[in-house]
């Protein structure tokens, strides 16, 4: 018997560890859908509409089908092009595509689907797909939110029920504060922009069984919406999605593409690719939906928010009814005894929206913490202290405790970080020479959103680990934190453990969107791993030749490769022993695991769009993260150029499992933030309804010479009621009101207030 070695495993939750995926992905193995590399392959390309509503009066294939190497093209007149419908909601997604390609003649949103282009090369597909020129009958559109809520049309509304709240007595309260603000916030329309293309390849093994490779958010997605297309048992729809170039959302749904890569590859009878352009990803594949927010906030001379009236308008597409839920965050964020909140969806011919980045509290942060920052220069108080005097205790709609809240503490480590005390408050009152300086600050929430997980764990008789869950890495570091709760679960080391995602041969699990994966599926993971360590044990203290023979198994340890005994280190031997003797070369468990506060349901109900998430106020608790972020910008004073120059964000979190991926998804968001602030918008042609600035030179994000410094302090405090593993969701919380806080900092110096994204030099000169 060897002595125990000194390298303990255990801990390396909470390790910056490097991604266990990111060789793989810096070197090229890292194999994304359109890239798997299939014999026989055939190329589709998609020819999108020219109008963005009214029908497609004629189609003439001739001159593309003539093209050498063209084996097909679909049309909505094409024979055995039929979609069964989507019944359920379940298979749907979240959000995501009503209206199904190539069924019929009518167009009603830009970047529609006209025709579909098969050939044996990408070349002749896009080459052939430039003689297809339909004859349109156009019909008068709606291109943009403004548009829409300039129109009288009735049928260009729908309400938003869940936005319908009131507490205490809203209009009379105001009509009754001693300080009355009226403020309209405007947010644009805003593209995902992954940096990998959405797209489909679609193998038929036989007329009833299909595997597609699609970069997923949630795999069950495409999966259950090409059975109900198809006909098909799900079961035989296999989706392939093991790594993900960023998705921020829009790879949550299923779109047009999908389906049209089956059906392509069912007619050309080969596999088939169809991704898409950088430009039809403009158009197609959701977007972030614009929004008008009018604020009426009443307060005290002393700066306490004694009423808030919030009536929204968000954008929407002709056939779905996607929320951008903005006034969430203004319900939940301050003790504000007064409310009421109203939205409604206002039609366009952009079609589907859908949920982006931080969805909701993105834009709806925007508004509430501009007019904070509005109401602190009303009444002569210091931002921070505005948001002091409005802290919530518990959260007000409710009134539930906060699981846990340490928002305080982000404010204070925050301001203590930037320096906010050397803070001059009058506008334009700090400069370094000529530039003008600004300082801005905003406070951060996002719920927690948690889903049922199941995930299975293997260990073998030479100390290797496996880990299988069907869920997903968006490109936030999943390999790498279940890597680490694997490792800590089973009591072996980081290296040993290899994780796989992203295949629906793989437990069943819900998607990945709203911040819930590292929380949901990271409990299942370390369920299914304590699971066999247990059963190792076991088989070790039942067994009489065993040297732990009699113990129990808590008192044992697992340290590499061998299974130990607490008290008496010399006492222990091999897990290859253990598995020989008891005729084994693995164990394995599979764990179904429910959020802290969910109820127990069937599993497919569990992963349901409508039931994927335990609400926020499960438990008796409200759960939601915080954080604090302050930002430094200088401004040109002849250009007007602002840029960001600092930016001091302290996040409340629960648990940390990795302190660099954690602190790269908050650096991350904070600068989607400052895009958000400074540079995105879609830009629609009033003329032809299409979008103009459909490529990444035109629609604006930043780039290394925009960011300046980023400080990012996460607390790491775990939050019991958030999930088993005491972590609350990180990845979408950086991207809240950071544009809020931007656009504070350019008030501050400038004096000019900007209520309508984003900040461009045009309205700041
Ligand atoms: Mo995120 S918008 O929930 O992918």
């Amino acid at each position: 018997m060897t002595p125990p070695p000194q390298d303990r495993p255990g801990g390396a939750i909470g390790q910056p560890m490097n991604r266990v995926d990111g060789p793989a992905k810096v070197t090229g193995r890292a194999t994304y859908a359109a890239e798997h590399p299939l014999p026989n392959l055939a190329h589709a390309v998609l020819v999108t509409s020219a109008i963005p509503h009214g029908r497609v009066r004629r189609i003439d294939t001739t001159a593309a089908l003539a093209v050498p190497g063209v084996l097909t093209v679909l049309t909505h007149q094409s024979p055995g092009v039929t979609l069964r419908p989507v019944e359920a909601p379940y298979p749907k997604g979240p959000a995501g595509s009503g209206l199904l390609p190539l069924q019929s003649d009518e167009i009603l949103q830009r970047g529609q689907v006209v025709a579909v282009v098969v050939a044996d090369t990408l070349e002749q597909a896009e080459h052939a797909a430039t003689l297809i020129e339909p004859e349109y009958e156009a019909a008068p559109f709606i291109g943009t939110l403004a548009e829409s809520l300039t129109s009288d049309r009735e049928d260009l509304r729908a309400p938003v029920e869940q936005a319908d709240y009131t507490r205490g007595e809203p209009e009379q309260a105001y009509r009754a504060a001693e300080v009355q603000l009226d403020l309209t916030y405007t947010t644009p329309q805003e593209q995902h922009n992954p940096l990998e293309l959405h797209g489909t390849l679609a193998v038929w093994e036989s007329t009833t069984r299909l595997t597609v490779y699609e970069p997923s958010q949630w795999i069950l997605a495409p999966q259950h919406t090409l059975a109900h297309h198809f006909g098909l048992d799900p079961e035989a729809v296999r989706v392939v999605s093991p790594y993900i170039g960023g998705g921020f959302g829009s790879k949550a749904a299923t779109w047009a593409h999908l389906p049209l890569a089956a059906l392509a590859a069912r007619v050309v009878q080969r596999p088939v690719k169809l991704a898409r352009s950088r430009a039809q990803e403009f158009a197609g594949v959701g977007y972030r939906p614009a929004t008008k927010q009018r604020y009426q906030v009443g307060a005290t001379q002393d700066g306490r928010v004694t009423s808030v009236l919030l009536h929204a308008d968000s954008q929407a597409g002709m056939h779905n009814d996607f929320p951008e839920q903005v006034v969430n965050i203004t319900r939940m964020l301050y003790d504000v005894p007064h409310m009421r909140t109203a939205q409604r969806l206002a039609r366009t011919h952009a079609g589907e929206g859908i949920m982006m980045r931080a969805p909701g509290e993105a834009s709806g942060s925007f508004a509430l913490e501009s007019a904070m920052d509005e109401l602190a220069y009303a009444v002569g108080l210091d931002p921070l202290e505005v948001r002091l005097r409005n802290y919530a205790e518990t959260e007000p709609e409710s009134g539930l405790p906060f699981s846990s809240k340490l928002l305080r503490e982000c404010y204070a480590q925050a301001a203590q970080r930037f320096g906010w005390a050397r803070r001059t408050p009058t506008p334009g009152s700090m400069r370094d020479g000529d530039t003008l300086i600004g300082w801005g600050m905003a406070s951060v929430t996002y719920p927690v959103y948690a889903s049922a997980a199941t995930a299975r764990a293997r260990l073998f008789a030479d100390g290797r680990a496996e880990i299988e869950a069907g869920s997903q890495d968006i490109g936030t570091g999943t390999y790498s934190i279940l890597t680490q709760i694997a490792a800590d679960g089973l009591g072996v080391a980081p290296a040993q453990v290899r994780v796989f995602l992203g295949d629906t041969r793989y437990p069943k699990n819900a998607y990945s969107g709203g911040s819930r994966t590292a929380a949901s599926v990271g409990d299942a993971v370390m369920a299914a791993s304590l699971a066999v360590r247990q059963d190792l044990a076991l088989l070790a203290v039942h067994d009489p030749a065993s040297p732990l023979h009699g113990l129990t198994p808590e008192a044992l340890e697992m340290r590499a490769g061998h299974l130990y005994a607490w008290a008496d280190p010399a006492r222990g031997e091999a897990l290859s022993v253990i598995l020989e003797r008891a005729g084994r070369d693995h164990l394995e468990a599979y764990r179904e695991v429910l959020p802290v506060g969910g109820e127990r349901k069937n599993l497919q109900e569990m992963m349901s769009a409508k039931n994927a998430s335990v609400p926020a106020d499960a438990g008796g608790y409200a759960r939601h993260s915080f954080g604090a972020i302050f930002v430094e910008v200088r401004v040109d004073p002849d250009f007007m150029t602002p840029r960001v120059s600092r930016m001091v964000g302290v996040y409340d979190v629960g648990r940390v499992l990795n302190h660099k991926t954690a602190r790269s998804q908050l650096i991350g968001g904070m600068i989607w933030g400052v895009s958000m602030a400074l540079h995105e918008q879609t830009d629609v042609d009033p003329t032809t309804g299409l979008v103009l600035n459909d490529n990444l030179a035109e629609y604006h994000v930043p780039v290394n010479a925009d960011i300046g410094e980023v400080d990012v302090t996460l607390l790491d405090v775990p939050d019991p009621h958030a999930s088993h593993l005491g972590v609350r969701g990180a990845g979408e919380l950086g991207t809240v009101s950071t544009a809020a806080a931007v656009a504070n900092a350019v008030y501050h110096a400038t004096g000019k207030r900007i209520r309508d994204l984003p900040v461009s030099i045009d309205k700041l000169l």
